[in-house]
């Protein structure tokens, strides 16, 4: 056996991703698994994608394709920018990864240097953190998890925390595991200041159709176009359009980043999928009128779970605002069962009553679940059903 590199053991496998092969293994054994643990929505890739795709290989689209992207996918991300946002960003400005997670990847190792900062809000998505230390850079935390103003994605809980290290920030709005959303002021107010100071800003803008508050919430690029030279947009076609096993997202950053990330992918990934590239032109560019209905679907489901955890009790919860996902402070429960801590918790529920949650410890928050309503009414009623009664002691 080799000895492993120093390297690949600062970080750790992705919980997630383990729950995913969890779920495997029971299902395997023939059980019936309610599934709250998904990052990923439960509808199917709508049809006029897939048939892009089909079309795609048809047409033997199977081979390899420029580095950042083929030229009708930047065209169709330009338009949507366009579009929503205002803002037309340049080619040069644009490189399509396999997924917005290796975007994330990429351009942590372009602009990292050992002992740089990155401010990560916690609780984090799992892969920030374990980025950020692969990058070696060293990870200071945005704390949202302060009592007073719990989970609210403040631009001072950023400011807070600037040293003469701090390389760049990552917002994620809407947020994974909160739902929360930057509000416009907010997101004004650390852009400047990240000017100001010269640090970087990622905008981890992956749920953004994905929405349920009235409030308009803008977008960095719209409320500061001419800042593009400190921001990273870093996005995905995963949850707005089903496609997480396609692997398609993309970064919009100033041209000498995407330069830099480029000759990474170059030798790394060579290119996104080119099938999954014309089905992303699809995505974008034809109807999407599928959308509502399943942001609607999400809102119901919601709803439905705000209304039983008050009849539960003793779940204390902010109600999201974007994303498909609760993030609830089971505090009362594990101490009143006289559990160790929200890993063992969510063990004993994955054991007796086959529910996939994921503890809180996984996005920095401990004695909070992460549930993900990314599954039907019908489970979602019959698995609250369950924990309802489980609770009850
Ligand atoms: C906040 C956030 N960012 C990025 C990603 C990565 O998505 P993908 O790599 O599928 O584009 C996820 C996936 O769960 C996420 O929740």
């Amino acid at each position: 056996m080799v000895k492993l590199s120093e390297r690949i053991g600062c970080i750790s496998p992705s919980p997630t991703l383990q729950l995913l092969k969890i779920k495997n293994t029971m299902k395997k054994q023939g059980k019936n698994i309610l599934d709250f643990g998904a990052g990923e929505p439960d509808f199917a890739t709508p049809d006029i994608i897939k048939e892009k795709g089909i079309d795609a290989i048809r047409n033997n689209h199977t081979k390899y394709t420029p580095v950042t992207g083929i030229p009708d996918l930047k065209d169709a991300i330009r338009k949507c920018y366009m579009d929503e946002q205002g803002f037309l960003p340049d080619e040069e400005q644009i490189i399509v990864t396999p997924g917005s997670k290796f975007g994330l990847f990429l351009i942590l190792q372009a602009i990292i240097d050992p002992g740089d900062e990155v401010i990560v809000p916690k609780p984090y998505w799992v892969s920030y953190p374990e980025i950020v230390n692969y990058s070696d850079g060293k990870v200071v935390y945005a704390d949202h998890l302060k009592e007073d103003a719990l989970f609210e994605l403040t631009a001072d809980s950023y400011i807070e925390k600037f040293s003469d290290k701090t390389k760049a920030v990552i917002i994620n709005s809407p947020s994974n595991p909160t739902g929360m959303i930057m509000k416009s002021e907010e997101l004004k107010k650390i852009i400047s200041a990240c000017v100001d100071k010269n640090i970087f800003l990622l905008f981890d803008d992956c749920y953004r159709k994905i929405i349920y508050a009235d409030e308009n919430f803008e977008s960095p690029l719209k409320l500061s176009p001419s800042s593009l030279e400190n921001i990273a947009i870093i996005s995905s076609l995963s949850k707005t359009f089903s496609m997480t096993g396609w692997r398609l997202g993309y970064t919009i950053a100033p041209e000498y980043i995407c330069k830099a990330m480029a000759k990474l992918q170059g030798h790394s990934s060579s290119n996104p999928c080119s099938i999954s590239q014309k089905a992303a032109v699809g995505a974008l560019l034809e109807d999407q009128s599928y959308l509502e209905p399943m942001i609607n679907e999400y809102r119901k489901r919601r709803d439905f779970i705000a209304n039983r955890f008050n009849e539960i009790g003793n779940i204390s919860f902010v109600n999201p605002d974007g994303a498909f996902y609760f993030f609830a402070d089971f505090t009362y429960y594990i101490n009143k069962l006289g559990f160790k801590d929200d890993g063992d918790f969510a063990m004993d529920i994955l054991n007796k009553l086959n529910i996939i949650v994921v503890p809180g410890t996984a996005f920095g928050a401990p004695n909070y679940l992460r549930i993900s309503y990314a599954n039907s009414l019908d489970k979602i009623r019959e698995g609250l059903d369950l924990l309802g009664e489980y609770l009850k002691g």
